[in-house]
């Protein structure tokens, strides 16, 4: 199995998350690709997983290359892929907003057929608001910090990807039984 993650990122944190996770999974596995610079029908479509990476920017936008590709995204057959998102964004400052983006993305790829796994709990961080959470206690997806939470990234990560495996290797293991 091949794992593509395909990411955007502004000031590079969303980047740096995309490259920790390739070396927790490694490169053999897991291939990340920068949205901007990829053609995006042609590419994701290769993979059986796929994982997403977002940063939210000014009052809950996203970031702007992944939006540019989200007509790109609608237009690909993502039908027996999975998808799981994480974002980056700031928890403070911008707690009305936390990682806002992830949930359009995470929309546009169930559009196109996906199915979303890796939800994550909202305990343990402090924000106001969220049009990222699924009910009061579940994101979406990852949501990580950089900016005020730092020292949580690597842990968050780390337990994220064993989780997703976890659901996917329980996936294979059922489709073995068919
Ligand atoms: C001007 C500005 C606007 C921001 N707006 C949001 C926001 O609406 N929601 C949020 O969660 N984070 C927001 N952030 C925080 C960024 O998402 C965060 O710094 C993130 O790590 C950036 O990722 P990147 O380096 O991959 O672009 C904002 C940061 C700045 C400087």
């Amino acid at each position: 199995m091949k794992i593509g993650l395909f990411y955007s990122s502004d000031t590079g944190n969303t980047e740096c998350v995309a490259e920790l996770m390739r070396d927790e999974i490694g490169e053999e596995i897991m291939d990340i690709h920068e949205v901007f610079k990829t053609d995006l029908q042609d590419t994701i479509i290769q993979y059986d997983f796929i994982i997403l990476g977002v940063p939210t920017w000014y009052d809950g936008e996203m970031q702007s290359e992944w939006a540019n590709k989200l007509d790109d995204l609608a237009k690909v057959d993502l039908s027996n892929r999975k998808v799981a998102i994480y974002g980056l964004g700031e928890q403070e400052d911008w707690g009305e907003y936390f990682c806002d983006a992830m949930m359009p993305l995470a929309l546009k790829a169930q559009e196109s057929g996906a199915t979303i796994i890796g939800n994550w709990p909202s305990v343990g961080y402090e924000f106001t608001d969220s049009k990222a959470l699924i009910d009061e206690h579940t994101f979406i997806g990852l949501p990580l910090d950089e900016d005020r939470q730092a020292d949580l990234t690597v842990s968050r990560i780390k337990t994220w990807l064993k989780l997703l495996l976890a659901e996917l290797a329980v996936d294979n293991w059922r489709a073995s039984l068919i």
